[in-house]
């Protein structure tokens, strides 16, 4: 790649999908503050539509050509701390800065400052490593939120109830709750019952399409509820402590979730409701209530490596780079079974 100062990229000009298409990206001269990756794989999040959603500013936005998507697996060109040609695998926010980059790119330009970045297992696929930054520090996130809740129950059975068990987060909370010993109660639809008891071995699985999502898990006795598709069914369960949300009292995927929920008057309805219970929790009527973003923590997407084996990295799907609308298609579909990968080089 030595002496190219441009590489081809996925680029959005608009909201999703119309926004999408082919484009091109500088590279830049070879600074510290930029991480410069040779992108083999990239994987899909649903954060990565919402981001072509988010609404425009101002006029100067118009038109203008960003880079999307954050999760990426490739070789080192340019990184303090790493030598040219190391195989590394990580999280980057760089769509989020000035500079509006994303991994969907034969090369990424990020921001060395909103990029975390390891070194890739050896036994590890790119395909794979692409497939686990953002997922699984989220489900850390949430499974080391619910611990101190699930502490001062006092009860020896830690019992949890994860919303969304076949979604690609919810997967990695059920392999770390079970990890620690918790009983899980988690939903799915029929089609990924299986998954979730033979693979995932979730002690309780609720088909959400035609079971009492609510019923069910309160009859579970949950010391914490986490809740990875959104909505507020299983909100105020009695003698649940710590409820959290990765998206919020919402349920469509295309604008965007998390804590940004809580500052979206787009939804002013949600917005109340979420700071109120929000306020409940705080001063202690009744559960404690949040909803969270993922922690970019390098120690924790180094914990990945000993945790996970590649044959429990599940990946939906993979696409060649030219297919890359196809593959936000397959997100799109809220189906997917795993990540979305799509193959860069
Ligand atoms: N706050 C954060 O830091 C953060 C981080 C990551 C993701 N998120 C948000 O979390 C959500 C999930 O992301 P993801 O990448 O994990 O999603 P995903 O893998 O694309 O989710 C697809 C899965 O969701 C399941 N599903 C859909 N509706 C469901 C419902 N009502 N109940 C139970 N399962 C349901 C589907 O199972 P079936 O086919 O069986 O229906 C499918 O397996 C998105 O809204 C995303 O924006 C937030």
């Amino acid at each position: 790649m030595s002496g190219k100062t441009s590489a081809n990229a996925w680029v959005y000009t608009d909201a999703y999908p119309q926004g999408l298409k082919q484009g091109k990206i500088n590279i830049p001269s070879q600074d510290g503050e930029k991480v410069i990756v040779e992108v083999n794989a990239c994987a899909l999040n649903p954060v990565d539509i919402q981001t072509m959603n988010l609404p425009r500013k101002n006029a100067n936005e118009k038109g203008k050509e960003w880079g999307i998507v954050c999760d990426f697996s490739g070789k080192v060109v340019h990184a303090k701390g790493f030598s040219k040609g190391d195989e590394v695998f990580g999280i980057s926010f760089s769509a989020f800065t000035p500079l509006r980059t994303g991994t969907l790119a034969k090369v990424a330009v990020l921001d060395a400052s909103k990029t975390c970045m390891i070194n890739k297992p050896v036994s590890w696929t790119n395909e794979q490593a692409s497939a686990l930054p953002l997922v699984w520090l989220t489900a850390k996130k949430c499974v080391e939120d619910v611990k101190p809740f699930l502490t001062k129950s006092g009860r020896n059975e830690k019992r949890v109830v994860v919303l969304g068990g076949s979604s690609a987060v919810g997967i990695y909370t059920i392999i770390l709750a079970k990890k620690l010993g918790w009983k899980v109660l988690s939903t799915s639809s029929s089609r990924n019952k299986e998954f979730l008891q033979d693979k995932l071995k979730v002690d309780q699985h609720v088909d959400y399409t035609t079971d009492d999502v609510r019923a069910k898990a309160t009859a579970f006795k949950p010391q914490a509820v986490i809740d990875c598709v959104g909505g507020t069914e299983c909100i105020g369960i009695p003698g649940n402590l710590r409820y959290i949300s990765i998206v919020g009292d919402k349920t469509g995927r295309e604008t965007m979730g998390g804590p940004y929920t809580y500052y979206d008057w787009r939804a002013p309805a949600y917005v109340i409701s979420q700071w109120l219970r929000w306020a409940k929790g705080y001063v202690g009527l009744g559960e404690s209530y949040d909803v969270v973003i993922l922690d970019p923590k390098r120690e924790w997407l180094e914990e990945s490596t000993t945790t996970i084996s590649p044959d429990s990295i599940y990946i939906d799907s993979v696409f060649p780079f030219e297919k890359a609308k196809e593959a936000f298609q397959r997100l799109d579909t809220g189906r997917a079974k795993g990540k979305v990968v799509i193959k860069v080089q």
